[in-house]
């Protein structure tokens, strides 16, 4: 049987650093409201000649480095992310492009926050199946790209970087079981809304699209939704909470990270947490905060994790993994 297993683990931050008290100056909003209902501190933001793509190399480098890998190596590159440098060609295209990478399949997926633990399960299926040996799977978001910097209750939330990991072949797991899922029906809680040429929104951003959510609703959804596939993560695997070494989840807001953690019967002491330096990276934020982890020594071989995201779409998803 084939195994997938993370080899190697990079990420990347634009230098720019936007705080808490910088957004006081944009909108009405202050250092204590956001700390106390996110738990975010400040976010990195990257400038605009920097895309998606440009994030996503640096990240991308480092986790081959870190595998011992060099790109010719890789057999399958995914990337997920929700603000592609271009409708098309995918960001995995451009990525491969700079990575100097010529053949293997390379494609985007499209998940928002749970967009990595998605390009896992995908590359998961790659591996087991022997269709792949060598896969690289990034997240990467530039989100201020489509964020309203006019709306303080969602310029305050979201930020930029990029996450990756080598997976590679092996006999024994690795990534031990994902638990994706979707539902539609909840689009409009969480949303993207087209810009309007020749109006006041041309100005918000210099993307084609911005964020709108209604953050108290997707907030008790993503509560409740994240505890059942939690429990649904170790009993389908056929683990108890107390077997993790990790929880790893997407940094979205500290107060969900918490009742997660509160389910899981986990001390935050066990629990990756990055959303006050990072803000919410989307589906880079996972990787991201798996990456911070493993470089400061935190996360060690043999390690139990536990990785899970919700987003829009609705999205959610889990990956349990033996790192
Ligand atoms: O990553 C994808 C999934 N996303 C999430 O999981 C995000 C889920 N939602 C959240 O994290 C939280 O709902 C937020 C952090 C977005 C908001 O926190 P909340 O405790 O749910 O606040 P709220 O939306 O209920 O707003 C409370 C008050 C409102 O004022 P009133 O109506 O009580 O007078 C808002 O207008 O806070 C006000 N408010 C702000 N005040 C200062 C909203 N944004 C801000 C702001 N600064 N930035």
């Amino acid at each position: 049987m084939n195994y997938a297993r993370i080899t190697g683990t990079g990420s990347y931050l634009p230098e720019q650093i936007m705080t808490n008290h910088d957004l006081e100056k944009i909108v009405d909003t202050s250092d204590e409201w956001i700390r106390s209902r996110t738990g975010i501190e400040q976010r990195h933001i990257a400038p605009s000649e920097q895309n998606t793509s440009d994030l996503a190399e640096p990240a991308a480098r480092r986790a081959l480095q870190a595998a011992g890998r060099v790109p010719e190596e890789v057999d399958l590159l995914i990337v997920a992310t929700t603000t592609p440098d271009r409708t098309f060609p995918s960001t995995a295209c451009l990525l491969q492009q700079k990575l100097g990478i010529h053949g293997p399949p390379a494609f985007d997926i499209q998940a928002v926050c749970s967009g990595f633990v998605y390009a896992l399960s995908v590359a998961d299926q790659y591996i087991k199946t022997g269709m792949a040996r060598c896969v690289l799977v990034v997240g990467a978001e530039k989100l201020s790209r489509i964020v309203n910097w006019k709306d303080r209750t969602t310029c305050v939330l979201f930020a930029d970087g990029a996450g990756a990991v080598v997976l590679e072949a092996d006999n024994k797991p690795g990534i031990i079981s994902t638990h994706i899922h979707a539902d539609g029906s909840y689009e409009s809680l969480l949303t993207t809304v087209e810009r309007q040429p020749g109006t006041d929104q041309e100005r918000l951003a210099d993307g084609t699209a911005f964020i709108e959510m209604k953050g108290n609703e997707v907030f008790k959804i993503a509560v409740n939704t994240l505890g059942s596939l939690v429990d649904q993560t170790l009993s389908a695997a056929g683990y108890s909470a107390d077997d993790l070494d990790w929880l790893v989840p997407h940094q979205a807001n500290h107060r969900i990270i918490q009742a997660t953690a509160r389910k899981l019967g986990m001390s935050l002491d066990q629990v990756v947490l990055t959303v006050n330096r990072h803000g919410n990276t989307s589906a880079a934020s996972v990787p991201l905060a798996l990456d911070t982890a493993v470089r400061d020594g935190r996360i060690k071989s043999g390690d139990l994790i536990l990785m899970e995201a919700f987003g829009g779409g609705f999205t959610w998803g889990s990956a349990l993994v033996r790192f």
